[in-house]
């Protein structure tokens, strides 16, 4: 079953950036497909150590666009990155240590997570993109 799926309500009307939230998606959904087919954890930690690297890419992305335009709500926005990034590497350390397996509740807090990130936080630098002549 598939965990997230995109609709327009998820795009910030900046091609590069929905595409790469698009793939977001998906990769969220090969990670809790893999869990759900009960694969093992050396697949999961694959997907998900690739998860976190596109993860990171993305935010650089956007980050490199705050920089160049001077987008005033930059500071909270990274804050905001960089808290998750924390939090999924911690995950992934204690995952690899077999600390803590993947589970309904740690996909549910990655799908949260990002649908509410993209939907609000990103949502809010759009119009600012766009008037800056990204689209
Ligand atoms: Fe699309 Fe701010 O992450």
């Amino acid at each position: 079953m598939t965990l997230i799926k995109w609709d327009d309500s998820f795009s910030v009307k900046v091609a590069e950036i929905d595409k790469q939230h698009q793939k977001l998606i998906s990769m969220i959904n090969e990670l809790n497909d893999a869990m759900k087919q009960g694969k093992g954890n050396d697949v999961l930690g694959k997907i998900i150590n690739e998860l976190i690297n596109y993860t990171v890419f993305h935010f650089s992305t956007e980050e490199k666009y705050f920089d160049q335009f001077g987008y005033p709500g930059k500071a909270s926005h990274k804050n905001e990155h960089a808290a998750f990034v924390k939090k999924v590497s911690e995950f992934k350390d204690k995952f690899e240590k077999a600390e803590v397996g993947l589970s309904i509740e740690v996909m549910n807090f990655l799908k949260d997570w990002l649908k509410n990130h993209i939907k609000v936080t990103d949502m809010k630098y759009s119009q600012f993109f766009n008037e800056h002549g990204l689209k």
